[in-house]
């Protein structure tokens, strides 16, 4: 593990730039589109960017997730892929950077996040517990209830105020979390769920303290602290910026000592990672573990493979390796801020401060005339898309879905779009157009109708459901 925090070239002389610490080798063509081939696919995609086909979409800012460029480095890993059913040498190979990285003890590989989330599940909640976390995330909630688990939001209020400037609003609020401890009993809490950086707030850090203080008030009642690490090394370069004695901290050391506070994590190998497919879940504590260890077979496939070819795993150790790398993160959020500063600079509304993976466009002050239940995040993904081909992804009410028990929307605070933008896909002349469609489509905000749902499916109907214009 390197503990150098390694700057990029300007950033060493203390100038703006960001620039990548790689250069391109390959690339792959893109396709223009004509508006009028726009209208026809976002149409047949009934105004869901999940529905529309690739080849139909110019700047896929969908999500981070699965969409990476691997370097060749993990090109290279793929052939040495050991495709035995049993005790792949990939695996170890896997288990070791999770363990030597992350600093957890037992490792099972599983095919991306969500097969994680429901093994922790399946094995760490029992009916009708409940389960705090700082925000809900889509799978993760339904895992969660899925068990038979009510999810409880316990995050700061700041979370749910797009212009709040606090520079921790992924912290668990700690008031909270006691009160629902004092009101259930301990006993009833199956853990606390902490993920870092909280994706549905924007991108939100967690700070070292907030998680060092969680840590203390679970130990004391005796419950698990279980991280979502998905995104856990970009949490760290906020540590690292903005939390007083990590400056001259390693993304790589902030990232371990940030789950020596807690017990376990789940992982989506396919966003800080960098790899196309895989994650895992990891604890300390064995007899949960052999329980996991049992079900992985049933779900996934053996406990040496979890549903991943071996050259996936192998690709995965040397992601592991490179997300931890301080330039490269460095780069990665800088590409993000330089998108960022561009909208800032036009007045566009957005989540600030901005997070790492991606901007969330604050559709509810986009377009004041639409009620929430007229869809006003999925209007201006739609609206973007027809611009200029730019598929963004709804994360409002759609993505919020129902409530388990009154069949009721969920309505949040939040009514947001995101770009989302891919580790080491697109370069800064991608952004500037990104930047200059948003603005177009801002401009002609008081034209914009809304949307009528038609079709929803019952499980994270943001996925699939359908739209027509109203
Ligand atoms: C914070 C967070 N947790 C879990 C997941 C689920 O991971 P996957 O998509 O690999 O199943 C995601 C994916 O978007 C995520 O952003």
């Amino acid at each position: 593990m390197t503990d150098t925090v390694h700057k990029t070239m300007g950033q060493q002389s203390g100038r703006r730039s960001w620039a990548e610490p790689w250069k391109i080798k390959m690339v792959e063509p893109l396709t223009m589109t004509r508006r009028e081939d726009r209208e026809r696919a976002l149409t047949e995609a009934g105004y869901n960017t999940f529905l529309l086909r690739s080849d139909d979409v110019y700047i896929d800012l969908l999500t981070d997730s699965g969409t990476s460029a691997m370097s060749d480095r993990q090109w290279a890993g793929l052939m040495l892929g050991d495709e035995a059913y049993a005790g792949s040498r990939n695996f170890y190979r896997l288990e070791q950077a999770v363990q030597s990285w992350y600093g957890y003890q037992y490792v099972v590989p599983t095919h991306q996040g969500r097969g994680a989330e429901h093994l922790i599940s399946q094995t760490a909640i029992r009916k009708g517990q409940y389960v705090p976390g700082n925000m809900y995330f889509t799978t993760t909630r339904l895992h969660q209830e899925l068990a038979g688990g009510i999810f409880v939001d316990v995050i700061v209020d700041a979370a749910h105020d797009p212009s709040d400037l606090s520079p921790f609003k992924g912290d668990v609020d700690l008031a909270k979390l006691e009160q629902l401890i004092r009101e259930q009993g301990a006993d009833n809490i199956a853990y606390v769920s902490l993920a870092a950086t909280v994706n549905m707030a924007g991108g939100q850090p967690v700070s070292m303290a907030n998680v060092k203080a969680l840590h203390e008030l679970c130990r004391r009642h005796g419950i698990k602290l279980f991280l979502d690490a998905t995104r856990l090394v970009e949490n760290a370069f906020f540590i690292q910026e903005r939390e007083a004695g990590y400056q001259d901290k390693s993304i790589a050391a902030i990232s371990r000592e940030f789950c020596s506070y807690t017990d376990g994590a789940w992982m989506s190998a396919k966003k800080d990672s960098l790899v196309n497919i895989g994650g895992w879940l990891a604890l300390n504590d064995w007899p949960l573990f052999e329980e996991v260890r049992n079900l992985v077979v049933v779900y996934e496939g053996l406990h040496t493979y979890g549903g991943l070819a071996g050259r996936d795993m192998e690709a995965m150790a040397i992601g592991i390796e490179e997300s931890m790398q301080d330039d490269h993160v460095r780069s990665r959020i800088g590409q993000v801020r330089y998108l960022a500063q561009l909208l800032e600079d036009w007045g566009i509304p957005m989540v600030m401060p901005v997070g790492g993976h991606a901007i969330f466009l604050d559709a509810r002050r986009f377009y004041p005339q639409l009620a929430q239940g007229e869809f006003p995040a999925q209007t201006l993904a739609a609206e973007l898309y027809l611009d200029s081909g730019i598929r963004s992804m709804e994360r409002g009410v759609v993505s919020a879905g129902r409530d388990a028990s009154t069949g009721d929307h969920h309505y949040p605070k939040l009514e947001l779009t995101r770009l989302t933008i891919p580790r080491r896909v697109y370069t800064q002349a991608h952004m500037d157009v990104v930047a200059e469609s948003v603005k177009a489509v801002f401009d002609a905000r008081a034209a914009a109708r809304g949307l009528k749902m038609v079709y929803e499916p019952k499980y994270l109907r943001f996925f699939q459901a359908r739209f027509e214009p109203l």
